[in-house]
């Protein structure tokens, strides 16, 4: 924590206190309220977390109103430029770009953890084919610790490292199984000769019965795309896997956590929701009616990909997604892809409208990364699931971060309680 810097006068009914204050590297000032009950004898009220801090942290930072994001300092934009998924997924665990021998040591440490238990398979097969990935991912993380028992206890800071470079290792494998087994197919077992998202790549398409060579255009857009989501400051799932880990989880348990939170369509379930909702639109001429569908207030529809909690202008990572989809379609020679001249239109229209300018409302990352994962070949039931796999580093690395942080403790929220007060039970006859 940094040194207070100032202080914060707060007075109600007959008190008056003084709260810290404490200046960080950037971002706005923050109010200590930690002494808050002892001493005031309230709480404070603030659902959704708008106003609350409720760590301090040292690994990624957002600029909602500049629209900037940066990774131990650096902007994600020259990330996803220059660097490469396993390389953030250094600088996320420890801090730094590392050494070409850190590297070299940390890709070697990943790539001898991509199989999963053979055991694991069977646990598979208890799922219906028909089940969305998403499930199985949730219920495979979660079983992880009833697999690698030598990496549950978090009073072990070797057992911490090895459980996060399994999760790192194992999730692609793992996302690419429920893939596979939700068509049927047989699982492909990881290839520690290719790169991070080559492997994923082929562990998804390949098939016993013929070669398959990962397209080089193909296996750099999927490494994009997990750089680009490879983690972003104190989002609800990242809240949930912190939260399950303050009470001392099993980090297996904490990110099984995180990936179900994650699920949901006001989260990384948008990426799907978006894509589904493009496709519903369909063509141009029908963008008016969903802008208006969007806008209206009894009418639950939002227009998926679009707004932020705290983004107030372009979301950096949707910038780089929405080239690298063009990117990507023109390498593979795909001409006038009706989905994405929808998805141009629709940002187009949106951001002439006042209703999503005067709200601040502008792409977010999953605006086009689900027409990239589409022109791959994945279903919209993967796209979460890729999303999870990208996210595991930054789970982790807030994970790991947090069990290192003396100040750590439960996570428990108070509440304003507005139901009944004391009554007396009354028997069934006489109610
Ligand atoms: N379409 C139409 N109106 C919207 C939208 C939208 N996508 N997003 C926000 N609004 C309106 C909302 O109705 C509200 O209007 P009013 O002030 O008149 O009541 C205002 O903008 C503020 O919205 P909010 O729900 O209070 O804002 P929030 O910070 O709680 O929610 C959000 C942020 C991302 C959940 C929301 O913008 C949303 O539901 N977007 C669509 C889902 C989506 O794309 N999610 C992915 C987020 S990025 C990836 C990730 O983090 O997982």
């Amino acid at each position: 924590m940094t040194n207070q810097t100032s202080t914060a006068k707060l007075s109600f009914g007959d008190k008056e206190l003084e709260l810290p204050m404490y200046s960080p590297t950037a971002g706005p000032d923050v109010i200590d309220i930690s002494k808050l009950y002892a001493q005031g004898d309230v709480f404070t009220f603030d659902p959704g977390f708008t106003s609350t801090a409720a760590c301090d942290s040292t690994i990624t930072f957002i600029d909602g109103e500049k629209g900037e994001l940066l990774h131990r300092g650096y902007p994600i934009d020259q990330l996803a430029e220059k660097s490469h998924f396993l390389e953030v997924c250094y600088l996320l665990l420890y801090g730094n770009l590392p050494t070409a021998a850190e590297a070299e040591d940390f890709e070697y440490r990943v790539t001898r953890h991509t199989m999963v238990h053979e055991q694991m398979t069977k646990f598979y097969s208890g799922f219906r084919r028909d089940a969305h990935p998403m499930a199985i991912m949730v219920g495979v993380v979660g079983a992880m610790s009833a697999f690698y028992h030598d990496s549950t206890d978090i009073a072990d800071p070797w057992q911490r490292e090895v459980a996060s470079i399994r999760m790192i290792a194992k999730m692609p494998t793992i996302a690419a199984m429920a893939y596979k087994y939700t068509i049927g197919q047989p699982f492909v077992y990881p290839r520690n000769d290719l790169d991070y998202a080559s492997n994923f790549l082929n562990m998804c398409f390949s098939v016993p019965a013929e070669n398959f060579e990962v397209n080089p255009i193909l296996s750099r857009a999927m490494d994009r795309i997990f750089t680009l989501h490879a983690d972003h400051e104190q989002n609800a799932s990242t809240s949930t896997v912190r939260l399950a880990g303050s009470s001392g989880a099993n980090p297996f348990a904490c990110i099984a956590a995180g990936i179900a939170c994650l699920w949901g369509p006001a989260h990384g379930g948008a990426n799907q929701a978006c894509l589904e909702m493009l496709k519903e639109i369909g063509t141009v001429d029908r963008i008016p009616e969903y802008i208006a569908r969007a806008k209206d207030k009894d009418d639950p529809f939002r227009l998926m990909g679009f707004g932020h909690r705290v983004y107030k202008n372009f979301d950096p990572r949707a910038k780089v997604m929405k080239q690298s989809a063009d990117e990507v379609l023109d390498l593979l020679g795909v001409e006038n892809n009706p989905t994405l001249q929808v998805a141009k239109e629709l940002e187009k229209a949106a951001l002439e409208d006042p209703y999503f300018t005067e709200k601040k409302l502008f792409p977010n990352v999953d605006f086009y990364s689900g027409i990239i994962l589409e022109a791959m070949g994945f279903p919209t039931s993967m796209f979460t699931p890729i999303f999870a796999l990208s996210r595991t580093v930054g789970w982790i690395s807030q994970w790991k971060e947090m069990l290192n942080d003396p100040k750590q403790k439960i996570g428990r929220p108070r509440q304003l309680y507005l139901g009944e007060t004391l009554r007396d039970y009354v028997d069934v006859e006489n109610r």
